[in-house]
């Protein structure tokens, strides 16, 4: 049963203010996009490694992972859309058939722990979906206008990170149902979701950020240092 992960790479990191997509953003002198690429291929249940990029920018992505650790996984860059369903989209068009598992990943959540993805895999592979996620430390709002609509409990509040792992038929069909209503996810989870189909929760890391904002950047630094890891 082959597994493959789409590494989305398509935004653009406006609110990174880099001037660049947020992909190419240095960590320690490292692209956020080879750190997210060499952690995911390292992983040893993926067998394909598909990173999906921003229109217009195929021949940069190739050139720049060419070198990456794991390459061998590695399928050539898919160009991504304008929304982030639309790069997910875009990327599971580019598999192969016989794919039964896809683990969908931000490469902006470029410190992601090998370890991790396997747990979210192996729960996937016992539920049909299933993502990483944290409990929340602050208590949650919905807001509308500038007020308050209600207090979820915070006890049943998560904050859901990537990789979401799924059946590659289900996503396949979630992601179809979205398209013909119209809908538009921030997750992929969420379509699953609106076909009633069960998402296992596997409890992840703060430390699996989205690097968001030059503060995220600056936080990603520290973790990685505490973590000992390599530096430029
Ligand atoms: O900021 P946002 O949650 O939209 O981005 C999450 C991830 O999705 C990032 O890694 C980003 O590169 C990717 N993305 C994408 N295509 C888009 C928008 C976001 O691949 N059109």
């Amino acid at each position: 049963m082959s597994t493959a992960a789409l590494v989305l790479a398509a935004g653009r990191g406006e609110r990174l203010g880099a001037g660049l997509p947020k992909a190419l953003v240095s960590l320690a002198g490292v692209p956020l996009v080879v750190r997210a690429v060499e952690a995911i291929a390292a992983v040893p249940e993926i067998e394909r490694v598909v990173p999906v990029v921003p229109p217009g920018e195929l021949a940069r992505f190739a050139a720049l992972l060419s070198g990456v650790a794991g390459a061998h996984k590695l399928a050539p860059p898919v160009e991504g859309g304008r929304e982030r369903q639309d790069s997910v989209r875009a990327g599971l068009a580019s598999l192969a058939d016989d794919t039964a598992w896809v683990a969908v990943h931000d490469a902006a959540r470029a410190l992601v722990r090998g370890a991790d993805v396997s747990r979210v895999i192996a729960a996937a592979r016992r539920h049909g979906a299933a993502l990483l996620a944290v409990p929340l430390r602050d208590t949650m709002k919905r807001v509308r206008d500038g007020r308050v609509l209600e207090t979820p409990p915070r006890a049943e509040c998560w904050a859901a990170q990537t990789p979401q792992v799924f059946a590659a038929r289900l996503l396949r069909e979630a992601l179809a149902k979205a398209d013909a209503e119209g809908f538009l996810a921030t997750d992929d989870a969420q379509l699953v979701e609106r076909l009633g189909a069960p998402v296992a929760v596997v409890e992840g890391e703060v430390g699996n950020l989205k690097i968001t904002t030059p503060e995220d950047l600056a936080a990603a630094e520290v973790l990685l240092r505490a973590r000992g890891e390599r530096a430029a």
